[in-house]
């Protein structure tokens, strides 16, 4: 196989580590990293400036063609712009955390990122982040993973990434949009169709990076 042309899916609940883990690999195997969440951020992130309802549906699917959003794929600088403005600090705030999930629901919103995302990995060469990777945008990808962690374990390193928030408080956070994610009707978080689950509780990052490393010395057999 073509490692320049290789895509990995890299999907999993909020923190479960699938940023760091992704750009590490990206970094040692000299690929592109894409952080689709932060596209629903993104999204997010305007609708709210905008002044849209992010709980009403219809008007959130109204707008989803407006901004313009583009993802840098350097996994040593990844960069997320809304109509050239770098909104990478942004995207991370409570009130975006708090919406991100149910304007993600919106079919209207996937249909749109969707095809941005699939421009993106284009002829390959990436490592892809995100909830349906494996399972809806990339299906073909030569390496699947899901990966996990338990829910104590995940509030603690989002908390500390955080700047030391309350880990209470971030764990609920968390759990409320695992479980909006993965009930909702479109494209929810699964573990895709031939994804490796590696479960990142008791691992070091430098070790589940080697795990996915070595997946993509042995890439799955796509038929
Ligand atoms: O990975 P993250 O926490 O930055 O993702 C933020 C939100 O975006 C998450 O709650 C669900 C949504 N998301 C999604 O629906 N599909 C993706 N491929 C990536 C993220």
């Amino acid at each position: 196989f073509d490692r320049h042309r290789l895509v990995i899916a890299v999907d999993g609940t909020s923190g479960s580590g699938k940023s760091s883990t992704s750009r590490g690999v990206a970094e040692r195997l000299g690929l592109r990293y894409l952080d689709t969440g932060a596209m629903f951020r993104a999204m997010t992130w305007w609708l709210l400036r905008e002044g849209i309802d992010v709980r009403d549906a219809a008007a959130v699917a109204a707008a989803v063609g407006r901004p313009a959003i583009e993802s840098g794929t350097d996994p040593r600088d990844p960069t997320i712009t809304v109509d050239g403005v770098d909104v990478s600090v942004e995207i991370r705030s409570d009130e975006v955390n708090g919406a991100v999930s149910p304007v993600s629901a919106v079919p209207e919103v996937r249909a749109r990122l969707l095809d941005l995302q699939r421009a993106v990995i284009g002829d390959g060469g990436i490592v892809v982040e995100g909830r349906d990777i494996g399972s809806v945008v990339w299906p073909q990808a030569e390496v699947k993973v899901y990966l996990s962690a338990d829910p104590d374990a995940r509030a603690q390193r989002r908390a500390a990434e955080q700047g030391g928030t309350d880990v209470a408080s971030t764990q609920q956070s968390l759990l409320e949009r695992d479980r909006i994610d993965s009930g909702r009707a479109t494209a929810p978080l699964t573990m895709a169709d031939g994804a490796v689950h590696v479960d990142s509780t008791h691992l070091t990052l430098p070790e589940v990076i080697d795990q996915i490393v070595a997946l993509a010395s042995t890439p799955r057999d796509t038929g």
